[in-house]
């Protein structure tokens, strides 16, 4: 081989390795407890899935006091927390199959004498075919943290390994993250910082006891490229730090609305969805910031200029590098945008104003599918009887493929969660239902997705 076609193929390989690890379809795993999945996960072996649609019901009652954060693994299978009682927050941890057998049930380590308080969302580490979680143990005047790993969840006979700490509480809704970059574990510590542990020995490396760590509404994201990590807190300022917790920079996001954003790698870009709150009509915005080291830059801002639409509820952005264009939802409508312009590509309407006001229509979900271009769009009703539908929308046409009803229930509470999408085969969508806090059952669901 001559030299030149030597460096030919190292180029050839270099570049086929940048774009297995931009694919971004991992992005919800490194992404803050994963709690809006925003991406489809591609399996690595065969699901096994035949195509059926079915329903589980869990009649476990404090899912709601969780971090509730399901994860899919290398196979396709869905893993979840479970509990038999009212009076702990996860006992179990489940693992259900694409068909909906269940493939096992695990106790979770527990610390004796101390009942659980809290999980955390469950990282599925697709490289090393592993999962993570933490655990909160207490009774009246102590409690110890778990942190934990899963070894061979694809098969029948799983085995956990886990670390006490007490750095870490599971009750705090400190989601759980993976940076697949430099092996790290991201949660939040006691202190409410953001903190990085060793995926190996749960060490903590470090800490930053001036940043806000996370609470529910925080968003937090891992540049696949270069491992930076972008958080936005609680209180509102955008934090990027480097795997060493090294600051580039910390800016005020200044604004209200919710704190999800989506990263374009690439392009070193971010957008979110905000509201300006110094404007006396607390307009919805939509922005996209250049994030280099020197600060977050404002590089286009979107306001909707359509007069029909006032409501500011608006999902968290999904990014398509393929296309460079985000999809958000700002009911009744879907809009694309450009990424690197803010210009509008299309806008489509997905319900009538008459369907919106009369059962009260909300989404804070959409998952993407780069790969079939299709956007699924999961819409509730916020009235006593909880509607919860699936929409799918073209993303190169903006044209609307398909509604599917998947519940109604007359029930208090009502809290969906993200659908997860297994390769271009199926879809998992869940969410709890009953009558807080005695009862509030967990039901799982899952139909194929469009081909
Ligand atoms: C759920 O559990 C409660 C309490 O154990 C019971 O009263 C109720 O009937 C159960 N519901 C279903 C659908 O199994
Ligand atoms: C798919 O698998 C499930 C679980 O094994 C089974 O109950 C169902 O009948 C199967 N459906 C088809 C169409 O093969
Ligand atoms: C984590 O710990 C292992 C074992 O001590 C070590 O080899 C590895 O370099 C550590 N990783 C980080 C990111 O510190
Ligand atoms: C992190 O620190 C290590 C050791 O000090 C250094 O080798 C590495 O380059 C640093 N990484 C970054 C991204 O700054
Ligand atoms: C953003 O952060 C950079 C780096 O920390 C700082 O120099 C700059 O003044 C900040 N900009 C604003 C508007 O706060
Ligand atoms: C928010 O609105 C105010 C009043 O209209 C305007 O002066 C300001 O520039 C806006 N802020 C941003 C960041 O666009
Ligand atoms: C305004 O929205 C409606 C549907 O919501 C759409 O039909 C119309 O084309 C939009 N107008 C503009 C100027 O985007
Ligand atoms: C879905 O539900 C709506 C009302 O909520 C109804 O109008 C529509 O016919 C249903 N579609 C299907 C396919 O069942």
């Amino acid at each position: 081989m001559s030299s030149s076609s030597l460096v030919l193929t190292l180029l050839l390989v270099l570049i086929i390795e940048i774009n297995a690890e931009i694919s971004d379809e991992l992005s919800w795993t490194t992404s803050m407890g994963n709690v809006r999945n925003t991406r489809r996960l591609i399996p690595s072996i065969p699901t096994g899935y035949n195509g059926t649609t079915w329903t589980l019901f869990f009649n476990s009652s404090t899912q709601d006091k969780t971090v509730f954060g399901s994860a899919a693994g290398t196979n396709g299978d869905l893993y979840l927390f479970i509990t038999d009682s009212p009076y702990s927050s996860g006992d179990y941890m489940l693992c259900l199959t694409p068909n909906g057998e269940i493939r096992w049930k695990m106790h979770l380590e527990s610390a004796s004498f101390k009942i659980n308080v809290g999980v955390s969302n469950i990282v599925s580490d697709q490289k090393n075919n592993l999962l993570y979680y933490t655990s909160s143990w207490a009774d009246s005047g102590t409690f110890v943290s778990k942190i934990c790993r899963v070894f061979y969840p694809d098969t029948h006979h799983p085995a956990q390994e886990c670390l006490d700490t007490y750095r870490i509480s599971s009750n705090y809704l400190a989601p759980l993250a993976l940076n697949t970059k430099a092996d790290l574990l991201i949660t939040t510590v006691i202190e409410n910082s953001p903190a990085a542990f060793n995926t190996t020995t749960f060490e903590m490396i470090w800490t930053d006891a001036e940043a806000m760590g996370s609470d529910a509404s925080a968003d937090y994201k891992t540049d696949p490229l270069t491992g930076d990590i972008y958080w936005i807190s609680g209180s509102d300022d955008m934090y990027k730090m480097n795997t060493n917790g090294t600051r580039a920079f910390i800016n005020d996001t200044n604004s209200g609305g919710n704190r999800h954003f989506a990263l374009n790698s690439q392009e070193q870009i971010v957008v979110r969805a905000w509201q300006n709150l110094s404007d006396h009509d607390w307009p919805l915005v939509v922005s996209g910031w250049n994030v280099e080291n020197t600060g977050l830059h404002e590089r286009w801002q979107w306001k909707n200029t359509n007069s029909s639409n006032v409501n500011t509820d608006c999902t968290p952005p999904v990014m398509d590098n393929q296309n460079n264009a985000v999809y958000f939802v700002n009911l009744p409508q879907t809009i694309a945008l450009d990424a690197t312009t803010g210009l509008s590509r299309w806008q489509i309407r997905l319900v009538t104003m008459t369907e919106m006001n009369e059962f009260d229509l909300v989404t804070e979900c959409t998952t993407f599918n780069e790969h079939t271009r299709v956007l699924y769009v999961l819409v509730q009703s916020t009235k006593t009887s909880f509607k919860l539908f699936l929409m799918a929308v073209h993303v190169d046409t903006g044209k609307i493929l398909h509604r599917t009803n998947i519940t109604t229930v007359d029930s208090k509470i009502s809290i969906p969660f993200c659908p997860i999408l297994i390769g271009d085969e199926l879809i998992y969508i869940s969410w709890l239902t009953g009558d807080y806090p005695d009862q509030v059952p967990l039901t799982i669901t899952t139909i194929p997705q469009l081909s």
